[in-house]
């Protein structure tokens, strides 16, 4: 029996279930359009809830990072002395320098302290970005003290997943996350602190970064050197698309993903002699893609995941719209992506995987083996986002077709580009009011 058919379900198509995202070709235009990155970012990226770090990250009072939203804000986040947790915008109430760096301004960090000080003329904040201490204070005329600060951002938590959210009239984060998606808070991400974390630039929107993660018709081809020398074979070690689970509420979606069991336990002699391949280093460290071979124990599986009941379960994936994908991985892991726009053609691409800290150093080798796995398999995907951006750009063919299995893609696009066409309506509609109150004319069909 093969592996497609032992999986298989015989269900048949995903796509018609969901009818409004229909089964025509798509267009590409909401990735390569200046005036569609300009609205998105009003409309999305200025008004939903952000994730910008877990709760590991402040784990004792004085301690706080940085997180860089391109083109959008710097954003330092806190725990104050009390323990509690603020975020407030980078920028100096003096004269607007930007107060938390080290060596480069452009680029993150992290640590502890007492007091932030502007490096510009040494003014104090505390935790909270409030300012404390104003050098040669009786200089200044009618100084406001009480209101001086960074200014406060909106900053909530679900799970030890830290959001922002640039608009203070924005939902509280629970409303905006879902019941499906705080089901996430029962999971024991607090065991998992061996965090890997990696940053790079991407030379493509990244919508099309996200996507090439919401279908599973690429990784014979893009990652055939994962699967099989021969492509027709590495076609067939593939999970056929009916043994995915898919399950999409309001902004957000989970899928749940197939995947192959741990190895046995190691017996002696078991792996062999020596051979330069990966198949065999994967053997000899007992980790890969899917995960370290000896897993982690975390205690029971909470009940929300695998929601679909896959006969082979590898890991559930929340897509928490606009730009975080959580992986939870059956092997005791879990992976968090996020894309961050900067401009229509580039975006920065932070991938963290987190585990239960390794004991010695065979459980450390396989999470690293793992962690190289999925750097390597995410670095085909984007290499691909560049080449994609670069074609479609040039506009030569505008309408693209979407399999069965490519419904999140259909799915991510839909909601998005609703959200700006929602904003774009209501940004209009403003438009049209305020010309006709002022009377400057009637022609007022909205500023695009
Ligand atoms: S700009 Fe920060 S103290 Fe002057
Ligand atoms: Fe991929």
């Amino acid at each position: 029996m093969t592996l497609q058919e032992r999986l298989s379900t015989g269900r048949g198509k995903w796509t018609p279930d969901f009818s409004d995202l229909g089964t025509g070709p798509v267009s590409y235009d909401d990735a390569i359009s200046q005036e569609f990155f300009d609205d998105e970012r009003e409309a999305i990226f200025k008004k939903w809830w952000l994730y910008v770090g877990r709760v590991e990250r402040l784990r004792r009072p004085g301690t706080y990072f940085t997180r860089e939203l391109p083109g959008l804000a710097s954003i330092v986040v806190a725990r104050d002395l009390e323990g509690n947790i603020h975020a407030f915008h980078n920028v100096c109430a003096h004269r607007g320098n930007k107060v938390v760096w080290q060596e480069y301004p452009s680029e993150e960090t992290s640590g502890s302290c007492r007091a932030f000080h502007c490096k510009y003329h040494g003014w104090e904040y505390d935790l909270a970005g409030k300012v404390e201490h104003v050098t040669n204070e009786e200089q200044f005329f009618d100084l406001p003290r009480e209101t001086l600060a960074m200014p406060a951002v909106r900053c909530e938590e679900v799970g030890g997943f830290i959001y922002i959210n640039l608009d203070n009239d924005a939902e509280p984060l629970r409303d905006f996350l879902g019941e499906r998606v705080c089901e996430i808070e029962q999971y024991p991400f607090h065991l998992m602190t061996q965090r890997y974390g990696f940053s790079t630039r991407v030379n493509g929107n990244w919508k099309m970064a996200c996507n090439t993660i919401q279908e599973w018709y690429h990784p014979p081809y893009v990652h055939q050197a994962f699967i099989h020398s021969d492509v027709r074979e590495a076609e067939k070690l593939v999970p056929p698309i009916d043994s995915y689970h898919y399950d999409f509420f309001d902004k957000h979606f989970i899928t749940s993903v197939p995947g192959p069991p741990p190895l046995r336990p190691r017996e002696k002699g078991a792996i062999g002699e020596a051979r330069r391949e990966m198949i065999w280093v994967y053997k000899l460290f007992r980790g890969g893609l899917f995960g370290p071979d000896d897993v982690a124990d975390i205690g029971p599986m909470p009940e929300f995941l695998n929601p679909g009941e896959l006969r082979s379960w590898s890991n559930d994936q929340f897509w928490i719209l606009p730009n975080a994908s959580l992986q939870i991985w059956a092997r005791n892991f879990y992976i968090i992506y996020t894309y961050w726009p900067e401009s229509v053609g580039s975006h920065i691409y932070d991938i963290d995987i987190y585990f239960v800290p390794p004991e010695n150093a065979t459980q450390r080798l396989a999470q690293e083996l793992v962690v190289n796995s999925v750097i390597e398999v995410a670095m085909q995907d984007v290499n691909t986002v560049e080449a994609t951006y670069s074609a479609v750009k040039t506009g030569a063919q505008k309408e693209f077709h979407l399999s069965d299995q490519e419904l999140m893609i259909r799915s991510f696009h839909h909601t998005i580009d609703g959200a700006v066409a929602d904003y774009r309506a209501e940004r209009d509609a403003g438009t049209r009011v305020s010309v006709g109150t002022n009377g400057h004319g009637t022609n007022g069909n909205g500023a695009s």
